[in-house]
């Protein structure tokens, strides 16, 4: 039998330290390894997997789009992106739409946007202020605006632009901004800084800022987006509006997409100023519409909101058996988990030698994001398994 993990050892650079398990199948929450093991799945592909793995609905639309057209330039009009961008402008806050492969690019261009912006209504104005413990993903920009020391040092210098604040804290925010800012870029919640929430007046507070100065407040809602915090973007339980908005992850349910959304008086770009080869293809805009889609006619946010508060109340609960849990912290179906000491990593693995992947996001910490359409039965599974790993730490 071939040695996968060996091979990967042999051909792959080491940027990843992979969990010892070679998946090969996937339905709805759970992933199957080579060996026909089952793992009932709380990763989810990094909150990717929002309608669970290969659900028929994203399988049907990807097999029938293949047969008829995958990728073409974006010189020409296609159907699939279209649809896409209007379901998206139909259910959001924003005007206009642009569509990428990652997050990461979403963000590079939902800053270029910005400067943009600054260019012509701010005298050239082109600082981003961000947050510590933001991540913003891995292009050196993006390093830059992500306020985590451990991405970013590896990689000094770094692109100028960007000024890192604390987080939930606007006083630093007004502070740091000068006639050079053009731009507030946030996570609403921060997800891989250890799923850290807004205190309840913050983003209100961040916007009013904006409007007042004339900047452009932009929302990563790359993880909080598409459902995953209990409503369609995280941006409608506060209150407020962005001007632009960034996409990935759960938007296709596992196919590689991106999307900078803005309002039309930030829509800024002209023709030849931002663009991608792949970006907004048919193949992963037929994936993402029928993934929105499914999401917006089956209320799947709504079904996030009640099994992650079933999910809260669970670890909650948890707390008087295992004293060493210090917070239980989330909204919807994106939530952690924080011990008084670094046991996450061993967690991790007790889960999975029971049966359950889990992510540890910080040394102290274990983040959930199973797909959205879970049920109690899957939190009760999960919660089960849970008890008898953390059990398992503590004898
Ligand atoms: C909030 C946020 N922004 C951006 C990114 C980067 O996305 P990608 O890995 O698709 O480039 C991530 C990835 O975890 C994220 O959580």
């Amino acid at each position: 039998m071939t040695n996968w993990q060996e091979l990967e050892h042999k051909y792959f650079m080491h940027t990843f330290d992979r969990i010892p398990v070679t998946l090969v199948r996937g339905e709805g929450a759970r992933v199957w390894d080579e060996d026909g093991r089952e793992y009932l799945d709380f990763v989810g592909g990094w909150g990717v997997n929002s309608l669970g793995h290969c659900h028929p609905v994203v399988v049907d639309a990807v097999t029938e789009q293949a047969h008829k057209l995958i990728q073409t330039s974006n010189q020409f009009y296609t159907i699939p992106q279209i649809r896409l961008a209007e379901l998206l402008i139909q259910n959001s806050c924003l005007d206009k739409v642009f569509f990428g492969n990652s997050g990461v690019e979403a963000n590079e261009g939902a800053v270029k946007l910005a400067r943009r912006y600054g260019k012509h209504y701010l005298n050239g104005a082109y600082q981003v202020i961000t947050t510590m413990g933001s991540f913003h993903g891995r292009t050196l920009a993006m390093v830059a605006a992500s306020g985590q020391s451990k991405f970013q040092q590896p990689y000094l210098p770094l692109p100028a632009g960007f000024i890192n604040v604390e987080y939930n804290n606007t006083e630093a925010i007004k502070a740091a901004t000068t006639t050079e800012t053009c731009a507030v870029m946030l996570e609403p919640l921060q997800g891989e800084g250890g799923v850290n929430l807004p205190d309840d007046d913050y983003l209100t507070a961040v916007r009013a800022w904006c409007d007042q100065m004339g900047i452009l407040l932009i929302l990563d809602e790359i993880q909080t987006g598409i459902g995953r915090t209990g409503t369609l973007f995280a941006y409608e339980q506060y209150g407020i509006e962005p001007d632009i908005m960034t996409l990935a992850k759960g938007l296709a349910s596992g196919i590689p997409i991106g999307a900078i959304l803005a309002k039309d008086r930030a829509s800024v770009f002209t023709p030849g100023e931002h663009g991608s080869t792949f970006g907004g293809n048919p193949l992963a805009c037929a994936a993402g519409y029928a993934t929105l889609k499914f999401i917006i006619d089956n209320d799947i946010a709504g079904n996030a909101k009640e099994v992650g508060q079933y999910l809260i109340a669970g670890l909650k609960h948890m707390r008087s058996k295992f004293p060493f849990i210090t917070e239980v912290r989330g909204r919807g179906l994106l939530v952690a988990l924080e011990f008084n000491s670094d046991i996450a990593q061993s967690l991790v693995m007790a889960c999975l030698d029971r049966g359950l992947l889990v992510n540890r996001v910080k040394p102290n910490a274990l983040r959930f994001m199973p797909p959205l359409i879970i049920g109690s039965d899957e939190v009760d599974e999960a919660l089960d398994i849970l008890d008898k790993a953390l059990s398992s730490i503590v004898s």
